[in-house]
């Protein structure tokens, strides 16, 4: 009889970086870490006296989020995206990591017939990984030159075995913006359901951001997280919003899974949510550190390093990435991420997060002797 060979978890992406690592030792002050999006900027004082005071930690938290948790994100996407969305297509999810991985295993289980999950072919490596998990085709969707999905290039073979449409806008790693009218349109026309990856539309740069539910919920759900929003990557809390029918069916299956946000973490969600003026703050402190180490890293290499669309990723094209993230780390101590973790597509760029307080910026500037 035949067996499926069994699995094995690949190396963790950023664990194949850790070598770098030692080779900041030598500086005053250590490694600057530019390789992961892991916020470093305060949240606001609202959401750490949440998270002490909620007096939520006794019983059980709801899996689909509290009222109070869907209402704030249903008030949230009425200031931010002008639409009404009812709490009721709204639940809650720890981190969207989660969310991403898992994803495929409830699908699936929902269209036993169909097996393949597309997602866009330079991207967050979660995509694929949460349809190898579930024992489905990742099928990746090349990109345009401008960045977004390439939706005539997927075979109406893929189309039909198609679980899901992953769409990243602004993208991680590319920061473009995407077409999120035409994708909803897509899998309208072919019967599959589109998933959003909103969870960098804060940080957009030419013009508001946008969501899918923009164009209606019919088929397409947003998925959305606080940990870039508020800095709180290290609370979980994200949410899911859109068409009716399947967020009912997928918080029905997380609820029997035990996905759970903790109580005093919704009740920090909440307060987030509710406040706008620390992600006005937060976007210009990216938007600075975008334009400064952009300009620190043209100088030092001559290579052109543009402002990307959206998201908080420096995300250029530098040939031999590996060699350009050794010989970087070896001047200055700061270490990125080699393009090919977000896709064979993207093996000739690096991408650089601008997490790190302006300091560790102004410290790779001296460290290359940069003017910028
Ligand atoms: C595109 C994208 N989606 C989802 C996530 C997951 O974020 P979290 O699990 O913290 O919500 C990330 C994190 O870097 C990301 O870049």
């Amino acid at each position: 009889m035949a067996t499926a060979a069994p699995f094995v978890p690949p190396p963790y992406p950023y664990e194949r970086i850790d070598r770098f690592k030692p080779l900041a030792e030598g500086f005053e002050g250590g490694l600057i870490d530019l390789s992961i999006g892991t916020p470093c900027d305060p949240p606001p004082a609202s959401v750490i006296a949440a998270l002490g005071g909620s007096n939520a930690e006794r019983g059980y938290p709801p899996s689909i989020g509290t009222a109070q948790l869907r209402r704030a994100v249903t008030d949230w996407m009425q200031r931010r995206f002008a639409i009404e969305v009812s709490p009721d297509d709204v639940a809650a999810c720890i981190g969207t990591k989660e969310f991403v991985g898992t994803l495929p295993q409830w699908l699936r289980l929902r269209r036993p017939d169909r097996d393949t999950v597309l997602y866009p072919a330079i991207s967050y490596p979660t995509y694929a990984m949460g349809a190898t998990l579930a024992g489905c085709r990742g099928v990746a969707v090349p990109l345009t030159p401008t960045g977004g999905l390439d939706l005539t290039a997927i075979s109406a073979a893929d189309a039909e075995r198609a679980l899901a449409l992953w769409v990243n806008s602004p993208g991680n790693p590319t920061g473009a913006i995407d077409d999120l009218e035409a994708a909803a349109a897509w899998g309208r026309r072919h019967d599959v359901p589109v998933f959003s990856d909103e969870c960098y539309v804060e940080f957009t740069w030419g013009g508001r951001g946008r969501t899918i539910l923009e164009h209606g919920l019919d088929g397409v759900v947003a998925v959305h997280s606080l940990s870039k929003r508020s800095n709180l990557a290290g609370t979980r809390v994200g949410f899911y919003a859109g068409d009716p029918e399947l967020v009912e069916y997928l918080r029905e299956v997380r609820k029997h899974v035990g996905m759970m946000v903790p109580g005093p973490v919704q009740a920090a969600g909440v307060a987030a949510l509710d406040d706008d003026a620390h992600v006005e703050l937060q976007r210009a402190r990216y938007r600075s550190r975008l334009e400064r180490l952009a300009a620190i890293l043209h100088e030092w290499s001559g290579i052109e390093v543009p402002i990307p669309a959206g998201g908080f990723y420096l995300w250029f094209e530098v040939g031999a990435a590996w060699e350009f993230t050794e010989r970087l780390v070896r001047a200055s101590g700061a270490l990125l991420s080699p393009g090919e973790f977000y896709g064979a597509d993207g093996d000739r760029f690096v991408r650089a997060a601008v997490v790190q307080p302006d300091e560790c910026i102004d410290r790779i500037a001296e460290r290359l002797g940069a003017r910028a």
